[in-house]
């Protein structure tokens, strides 16, 4: 979906749809060298890491193998406390696999730290991250992201996978959600 859609829900577009896929492809090339030689497991979280995978994948010019998982996590309202569920498992077994969590964004890095402690104890080569977004937050927990493709603020973001309340998750680009639609 485009930006003319939904241009009263939006304050502003934080990247285009043209933006996003060169620098998704950007990504890939890093990822495709990085893993040269070495078959590669790429895991998407779900829901929100749906898109970038789909693009990242098909960026890259090596065979790659695919899974997902869903996770959710407990927390208060709006901030996750760590406190991880498994909704979805992967159907792979992860020994001696080089593993790539794919994820759209990190914010407090709560649940993705929770992942990665989890799929290293399933006997992987190696697990490392991606994620398409990651904002301020994230530093505070000690948690190892080879790959981000943007740095943001704090706000709230909507695109290319990332939802409210599960919607927008179709536009083409990446905006920041206006405070009336979830005040
Ligand atoms: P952590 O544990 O890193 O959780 O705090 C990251 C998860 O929080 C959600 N999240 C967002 N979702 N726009 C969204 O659509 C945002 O700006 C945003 N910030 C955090 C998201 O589900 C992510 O996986
Ligand atoms: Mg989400």
């Amino acid at each position: 979906m485009e930006a003319s859609h939904v241009e009263s829900d939006l304050t502003n577009i934080l990247y285009t749809k043209e933006e996003i896929q060169a620098r998704v492809a950007e990504l890939a090339a890093e990822i495709e060298k990085d893993y040269e030689g070495r078959d590669v497991l790429v895991v998407g979280v779900l829901k929100g890491a749906v898109m970038i995978m789909a693009d990242l994948v098909r960026a890259m010019n090596k065979h790659v193998s695919m899974d997902w998982m869903a996770v959710s996590s407990y927390g208060s309202g709006t901030k996750s406390s760590g406190v991880v569920r498994i909704l979805k498992d992967l159907d792979t077994d992860l020994m001696g696999k080089h593993v790539l969590i794919v994820e759209d964004i990190i914010d407090s890095g709560l649940t993705l730290s929770w992942l990665k402690t989890n799929l290293e104890s399933r006997g992987p080569a190696s697990v490392e991250i991606c994620t398409l977004l990651r904002k301020p937050d994230a530093a505070k927990v000690q948690i190892d992201v080879k790959y981000v493709g943007y740095e943001i603020p704090t706000e709230f973001v909507v695109g290319y996978g990332l939802d409210y309340d599960e919607k927008y998750r179709n536009l083409d680009f990446i905006g920041t959600l206006a405070p009336h639609v979830y005040s």
